[in-house]
This record gives C-alpha cells, structure tokens and sequence, in this order.
C-alpha cells in the first residue's frame, strides 16, 4: 500500500528574493508582523518611508515587535519596555529608561528591497548575502499601462512544484483545458537565474485568429512574468512571486497590468484566465508527491531542464560541503 509521506521526497527552502507584501498595502508607520521561510519576521515602513524587516523576537524580555511595535522615526519600537531598534542596522539605539544600552541589544536584520510593486526580502538559509539580483520591469513605470490589479493567495504546496508548472506545457491540455499542448522554445542560458519560455496560441478574444505569443520569464524560483507579444502597440502583463509559508505552504502574490488601450477589453479577462488556472492546479499541488527522480517521457525535456536549473537555488548540506568538518571531535 502506497503512503504519501514514504513516496514523497522532501524539499528543502530554497535560497533567493521572495515578496512578503504588496508595496502600496505598506504605508509609512505601518507594522506588519509576517510568518515566511517557517520564521516569525516583523514588517514596517519607517518615516521617511523605508520598508525593513527584522526578527521580530526583542533580545529584551521576548515581546514580538511586530505585535504592538511602533514606528519612531526610522526605528521600530518594542511594545513591552519601549526599547527602540534601527531598521537599517537592528542595533537599539534607545531605552528610554536606562542611558546605557548594551552592545548586544540588537535584532537581526533582512536585505530588503523594493521594486516592481512588492517588498522582496533575501531569505538564504546559511545566512549568506544576496548572490543576484532581478530587474525592473519598464512596465511599472509606464503612464502607458494601467494601475496594476493584485490577487494574493496562501496554497499547500512548495515553489519548485507551483514554478514547476511554467515548464509543464502537457499539463496544460489536461489540467487547464488547453485545446492543444502549445509549441514551446526554452531559451536558458547557462547557470543564469533567468530564463525564458515562449509559447504560440491563437487567441479568439485577442485579435481574432492571429496567433501570439505566451512569453513566460523566470528569474529565480517563484519569481515569474508572463507577457502578452504580438498585438501590434498593446499588451498584458502579470508579474508574481511565490514565497514559501514553511516547507509545505506558499504565498504567492500578482500584480495585473495592461496597456491602457486593452483594459477595458481584455485586463479583466487576462486576469480571470490566470487565477481560474490557478485554482485548477490547487488540488494536484495539495495531494502529489515530489518525485526526485520522476520518470519523465521523451516529451518532457521542459521539466528534466527546470530540475537542473533549481539545483542553484539550494544550499548544499552542510555535511557535503566541509567533509571532515565537525566529525574529528
Ligand atoms: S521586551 Fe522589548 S523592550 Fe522589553
Ligand atoms: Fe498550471
């Protein structure tokens, strides 16, 4: 008899940006406590309007920062004993009780950035500092394109899997209704954390029978576009990240932007059309396994690809990386 948790090969947290929020749901002074990467992270947007995140936990007595912590200026302050720590360097530059503070009153702090219209912290699991960067999207900039709409959900899964989808032409046909698997070209180059996947279709609403194509950009797992190409002066654009909750949950989060000339006639559709997609892939992600080493058809050169690309995206363990070291005890 087969069980699910013998059959499934775990998958660690991979290494990398992952969004943790909308940028325009993080006003100046807003405190957001946050549970990513299976930690507690506390979120806020100083005075001057810098978006940190810190360890939430005060080195103090233990109060959440996030829970009842207040921006001052560009420090967040703790709800217990109001000691205050700098966004920037975590250090506690105040207590307003005590002159002396002491040196090792100081809470982690994440590489932080922002851009696209999300915060991305830098999450790697030995601690090392960011090892790549991602672009901005001219898009996001462009009074041509509309204010971009957002859609945001929590899914039993883990990233390689939901990422693993783009690479997945087949499953089109059959998870989503696709009336044929569609010509796909991968465009990878070597040891980048970017690739490119463009796919031919015809689309009925858009342009009658012209055929488009699908342009699907990866650059780091769980950060993905897909972009609209072939309407002459017009296009569609959504942009996510999938961050992981813990090993078994991801959050991921879209932004939606169109150019102003197709908002009317296909933004909402373009919209509905990715999140329907989503749903329907919610109960294979909930219930599979992660197969290691699947077997794979000749047909599926796609994913054999994908798994050698998200190999850059994991920590090697400890144990393989330093033999010997901490076994001569
Ligand atoms: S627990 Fe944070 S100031 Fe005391
Ligand atoms: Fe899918």
């Amino acid at each position: 008899m087969a069980h699910r948790e013998l059959e499934n090969d775990r998958l660690p947290i991979p290494n990398g940006w992952f969004a943790v929020a909308f940028s325009r749901d993080l006003r100046a002074g807003d405190v957001q406590p946050l549970r990513y990467f299976g930690q507690e992270l506390v979120l806020f947007r100083t005075r001057a309007g810098q978006a940190r995140v810190l360890d939430p936990f005060c080195p103090h007595l233990g109060a959440h920062l996030g829970h009842g912590g207040r921006v001052m200026g560009e420090t967040l302050r703790c709800p217990f004993h109001g000691w205050q720590f700098d966004g920037e360097s975590g250090a506690c530059t105040q207590i307003p009780y005590c002159e002396r503070i002491p040196p090792r009153a100081r809470v982690r702090v994440w590489e932080v950035q922002e851009k696209n219209g999300f915060v991305w912290v830098w999450h790697h699991i030995e601690n090392k500092p960011p090892e790549w960067d991602f672009p901005a999207l001219p898009e996001f900039e462009d009074d041509a394109w509309s204010e971009p709409r957002t859609f945001d959900i929590v899914m039993e899964a883990h990233v390689q899997e939901t990422h693993e989808n783009n690479n997945d032409p087949a499953h089109f046909q059959f998870v989503h209704g696709a009336p044929q698997v569609l010509p796909t070209e991968t465009h990878f180059s070597p040891d980048s954390t970017h690739y490119r996947i463009v796919s031919d279709y015809t689309s009925p609403q858009l342009g009658g029978e012209m055929t488009l194509q699908l342009v699907r950009d990866s650059w780091g797992l769980g950060l993905s576009s897909v972009r609209t190409e072939g309407l002459p002066g017009a296009g569609l654009l959504m942009f996510s990240s999938t961050t992981p909750v813990d090993e078994d949950h991801v959050h991921s989060r879209w932004l939606f932007t169109s150019t102003m000339n197709m908002v009317d006639l296909a933004g909402e559709e373009f919209m509905k059309g990715l999140t329907t997609g989503v749903l329907q892939d919610i109960p294979i992600w909930k219930n599979k396994v992660h197969r290691a080493r699947p077997v794979l058809c000749e047909a599926d050169t796609h994913i054999a690809e994908y798994r050698r690309w998200v190999r850059q995206f994991y920590s090697t363990p400890a144990s393989e990386a330093a033999p010997g070291k901490g076994a001569s005890a």
